[in-house]
């Protein structure tokens, strides 16, 4: 798919389909699309006087204008009213429309982003937007299905259309900035679609090491002997019942004017979830291919930051395994230790993601990382208390906490602070170990926030559950049905405008 800038009217340019907006309550068609209106005896004009186009958000008019236009179709998109437009709303909307133009077949398109740009005063967020809204639409996960054929969008090419515009390489740079956001959050949800007999921890210790290979980062794998070596008991408990030889990943992004110890963003990598010996039941547990989303987030986030080069140095860690039964699997009530010393009461074997975490923020803290984001599937609690909407964000660090606040707002992957009270903590004490691993039912979000916490010392530090907003059920917008890849984006951004 190419999107390039073009400085012409699009009246000029032959394409399958034009895209002009509107906004709501508004009486007339914008002055730039009078001419393209004219042309086709003035029909949006009249129904707009008859108040019959449909103009409130999320509305898409199409119109056959082939003979009148150099176009097959003329879509009208609706950005709501004027007063609430904003960068959400445009990226939304450019999806919605490119995912009708796909499903019709189409293959070029230009789209006249006239009277958007008169419109907002952010108008590098806009063309970033617009790159984003098309490329996270088009996105699909038709790999294993063997009856289709083209498994590709139909959409080949597009120009974005702003005549007056000085600084062409400008634009054209925030677009292809909007492709690398969201061709990176596309990368995640096809390491969180593969199913699990694909996506082992050695396939993903592959892919970053393409990664690494493609965009000039350092990869370590450390493998099952030399995690032993380091003394991650806590990680290796729960690979103990699996037949896949667990991979520990890290990929190191250095700047060379960055002076920065490493901001560590880890990953919990459970590339299959059956719970364990505490085996969970059977309904949905095909859904636990997804318990490696973390993983696979910051390997999307990586693959960003090779591109986009700021001046910062990043490390990417993801303790990758699966979680298994067996014969050699870790038992209810066993204790293992964690690479810090730390001994763990194992109360519960489906709560492995923190005991993967512990050794991974342990070995962060030994790497004197400057602060910690972990990324995680880590609680079906999470989907109690914030539903699908909005990841929960514990931190012990305001600054910290805004920066990924800030950057949640940027791209409209939606967050919610989280407590961390010293109570919460009194639930995971253990009566044999230094802690347990699970707490009682009440507020299982927070007591597994607490459990991590006791690992990360004195590190500013940002724990991210994620197992809430992991799938999408239904394609929308920006969304894709699956694996959400959310959030990709955010992470971007918060290393970007560290
Ligand atoms: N991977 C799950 C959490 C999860 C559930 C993620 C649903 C995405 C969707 C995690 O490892 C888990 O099993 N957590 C347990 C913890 C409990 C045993 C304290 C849970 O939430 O039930
Ligand atoms: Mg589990
Ligand atoms: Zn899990």
């Amino acid at each position: 798919m190419k999107l390039q800038h073009k400085k012409n009217s699009i009246l000029r340019e032959k394409a399958n389909a034009y895209i002009i907006t509107v906004f709501d309550k508004q009486s007339t068609i914008h002055k730039s699309f009078k001419e393209i209106d004219k042309k086709i005896n003035n029909k949006i004009t009249k129904l707009l006087k008859d108040n019959k186009l449909k103009t409130s958000v999320g509305s898409i008019s199409e119109f056959p204008v082939s003979g009148e236009l150099n176009a097959d179709y003329l879509f009208v998109v609706s950005l709501g009213e004027k007063k609430q437009f904003n960068i959400d709303v445009l990226r939304t909307q450019t999806a919605n429309v490119f995912r009708k133009i796909d499903s019709m077949k189409l293959n070029s398109v230009a789209f006249s982003l006239e009277e958007i740009m008169g419109s907002t005063n952010k108008k590098n967020e806009a063309y970033q937007a617009v790159s984003e809204g098309v490329f996270l639409s088009q996105y699909s996960f038709k790999k294993h299905k063997t009856k289709i054929v083209n498994k590709d969008t139909s959409i080949k090419d597009i120009s974005i259309h702003v005549s007056g515009e000085k600084n062409s390489n400008l634009i054209q740079k925030m677009l292809e900035r909007g492709k690398i956001f969201a061709t990176s959050a596309n990368l995640t949800k096809d390491l969180a679609n593969e199913p699990a007999n694909y996506m082992t921890p050695t396939k993903l210790a592959e892919t970053a090491l393409e990664i690494a290979d493609s965009h000039g980062l350092d990869c370590q794998i450390i493998n099952k002997a030399a995690a032993k070596e380091l003394g991650m008991g806590s990680y290796l408990s729960v690979a103990a019942g699996s037949n896949q030889e667990p991979k520990f990943i890290i990929l190191k992004y250095s700047h060379k004017s960055a002076k920065n110890k490493p901001v560590a963003l880890i990953g919990k990598g459970i590339t299959f979830d059956t719970g364990g010996i505490s085996l969970k039941p059977s309904a949905g547990m095909d859904e636990m291919k997804g318990d490696m989303s973390g993983a696979a987030t910051v390997l999307g986030v990586m693959n960003a930051i090779g591109q986009l080069k700021p001046k910062i140095n990043v490390v990417g860690i993801a303790p990758c395994t699966e979680n298994m039964p067996g014969g050699k699997a870790t038992k209810p009530g066993d204790v293992v230790y964690a690479m810090d010393g730390q001994s763990i009461e194992v109360l519960n074997t489906d709560a492995e993601g923190r005991l993967v975490l512990a050794d991974a923020i342990s070995y962060a803290v030994k790497e004197k990382c400057s602060a910690i984001v972990d990324i995680a599937t880590l609680t079906g609690a999470m989907m109690i208390s914030l539903g699908s909407v909005r990841t929960g964000v514990f931190a012990n660090n305001d600054v910290l906490f805004e920066k990924i606040n800030k950057a949640s707002q940027k791209s409209n992957e939606p967050i919610w602070r989280m407590p961390l009270d010293d109570a919460y903590g009194k639930m995971i004490i253990s009566n044999v170990a230094d802690i347990k691993n699970v707490g009682d039912r009440e507020a299982g979000s927070i007591t597994a926030a607490k459990f991590l916490e006791k690992f990360v010392g004195k590190t500013p530090w940002a724990h991210m559950d994620i197992a809430g907003v992991m799938t999408i059920k239904q394609s929308k917008g920006e969304w894709t049905k699956g694996m959400s890849g959310n959030p990709v984006r955010t992470l971007i951004h918060m290393i970007c405008d560290y």
